[in-house]
């Protein structure tokens, strides 16, 4: 599949199907997405898949932490965010009420719980970093993050980045044994899409080019 049309068409799916992934499809998908640059070429990711029972086992204890922490989805800035950027959020959220009004849900509960659990995809994969690195790391693990789901989607596969998770690290990491000085920074839904689902119509917008370009000549 053409690249273009691959960063064209990926959108992040909140329904999948509950057919098993095969693992060497994961392995492929990761594969690539460790040809990510990274600064220095340090690959400072670190990759843990979870699949079948133990996939399960993680939503249950995130759910929990959910129902007793109350953190929800949201941005954790640490100012007050440019309004340009609060409305890019607010506008998002208001066009997908009417998929939730459609599959009758309550949109809060679709999102936080539905994070929770991976949108009921059956891999999930967690995205670490050492605590050793600055906040530059992060960067690497971003773009590890973005071949990734483009990486899925080329192979049929449908994605939804999960950073509410990142809430409830502690958990996570006793959970799946991760060591103490890793830092969970993202989550990703990962299987085959529910097509069927209305929530997978809905497509989210982007501001034009031009509003978030200057140009120095
Ligand atoms: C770092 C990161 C964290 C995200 N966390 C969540 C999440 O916890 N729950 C969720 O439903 N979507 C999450 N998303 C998906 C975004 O909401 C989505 O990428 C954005 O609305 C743009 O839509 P698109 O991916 O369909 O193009 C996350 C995306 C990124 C990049």
């Amino acid at each position: 599949m053409d690249l273009i049309n691959v960063i064209q068409e990926r959108r992040s799916v909140r329904a999948f199907k509950p057919d098993p992934v095969p693992r060497q499809t994961i392995e492929e998908i990761l594969r690539l997405a460790i040809h990510a640059p990274s600064a220095i070429n340090l690959q400072p990711c670190e990759f843990t898949a979870v699949m079948g029972e133990e996939r399960e086992r993680l939503s249950r204890r995130l759910i929990k932490a959910y129902r007793e922490k109350q953190i929800s989805c949201g941005p954790g800035n640490v100012k007050p965010l440019p309004k340009t950027v609060g409305k890019r959020g607010a506008k998002t959220l208001l066009m997908m009420n009417p998929f939730f009004k459609e599959m009758g849900v309550d949109s809060s509960k679709f999102i936080n719980e539905g994070s929770c659990n991976f949108y009921g995809a059956p891999v999930a994969v967690i995205l670490c970093l050492d605590d050793s690195f600055s906040k530059g790391g992060l960067v690497d693990i971003g773009i590890t993050l973005g071949y990734f789901v483009l990486a899925a989607h080329a192979l049929g596969l449908g994605t939804c980045p999960i950073g509410l998770i990142t809430a409830y690290g502690d958990e996570i990491k006793e959970e799946l044994n991760i060591p103490e000085n890793k830092d969970v920074v993202v989550g990703i839904a990962v299987g085959y899409p529910d097509t069927g689902s209305p929530i997978n119509r809905f497509r989210s917008p982007r501001d034009e080019m031009e509003k978030v370009t200057r140009w120095i000549e």
